[in-house]
């Protein structure tokens, strides 16, 4: 079945404030989204929404995979429906190591019985981390720890691989990536475009989308998607920024509008 993704004015806060104020949006299966939005305009927070991060409440409006109702789903089971999140700040797991972590995860998406064999899980992890360029080593860390900012980014990306989403969301992906990293993992996410997965990518550069060719391009601010195109809108924002947006739409920056 192909997938489709739909997000339809969804609204959440943090400690009683509303930081999304009805967010829509419909990804199918074979597109790449990108989010461009300037700094605390609800980006990340629309990812950990989706996700089901306890410190977001959902007040409003309706997010559905493949017609199932996501909202209703605790974090793991949203996980097992094929909903991925590569954190803008990933998090670290002392004991549990990333190759224990990525295997548990696989089986946990398997049937009872069905698990997948220790060579097979072994053979395939050190495929992909070799397609990553990542240090074998990497296996036997534990989760995220100590990790530099670009090997963490490299790190979701492995996730990513291994675990055959549905629907994958990556916040800030390229942030802390040298530039052949950034091509790597680049890479790695157009190995995965396929009909049957959709890509939702927040960005604050065009670099990254000289390397992965979005569909669409949105803008965000104040919580709202308020502008939408094609790969020419994001060449504009890193050209002229964002003021001409707030312009043509009459958006008056918060901190103004409160004083
Ligand atoms: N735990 C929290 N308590 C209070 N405010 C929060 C909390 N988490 C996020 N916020 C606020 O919510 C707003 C949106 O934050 P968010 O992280 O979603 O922004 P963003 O668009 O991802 O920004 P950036 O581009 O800097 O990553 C910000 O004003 C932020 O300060
Ligand atoms: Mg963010």
């Amino acid at each position: 079945m192909s997938t489709k993704f739909v997000i339809d004015g969804l609204k959440a806060t943090i400690e009683d404030k509303e930081i999304l104020k009805g967010i829509n949006l419909e990804i199918k299966g074979g597109e790449i989204h990108a989010i461009m939005g300037p700094n605390g305009t609800g980006k990340s927070t629309l990812a950990s929404a989706l996700m089901g991060h306890p410190k977001y409440e959902v007040t409003g409006g309706t997010a559905e995979l493949n017609g199932e109702d996501l909202l209703e789903m605790d974090v793991d089971e949203r996980a097992l429906a094929g909903v991925f999140l590569a954190m803008q700040y990933p998090s670290e797991i002392s004991g549990v190591t990333n190759s224990d972590f990525l295997r548990s995860a696989i089986n946990a998406r398997r049937e009872e019985g069905d698990e997948i064999s220790l060579i097979k899980f072994i053979r395939q992890m050190e495929a992909k981390m070799k397609e990553l360029d990542m240090n074998p080593e990497f296996a036997h860390r534990y989760l995220n720890e100590g990790f530099s900012g670009g090997e963490k980014k490299r790190n979701e990306i492995l996730q990513m691989l291994m675990l055959d989403p549905k629907i994958v969301i990556l916040d800030e992906i390229d942030s802390g990536l040298d530039i052949d990293a950034l091509k790597i993992v680049a890479a790695g996410v157009n190995s995965m475009r396929s009909e049957d997965r959709g890509f939702l990518i927040i960005t604050h550069y065009q670099r990254l989308l000289n390397y992965i060719t979005p569909d669409y391009v949105h803008v965000m601010m104040q919580g709202r998607i308020v502008k939408s195109g094609g790969p020419e809108l994001a060449a504009r924002l890193e050209n002229e920024g964002y003021d001409w947006v707030k312009e043509e739409l009459g958006i008056v920056d918060e901190t103004v509008g409160q004083a």
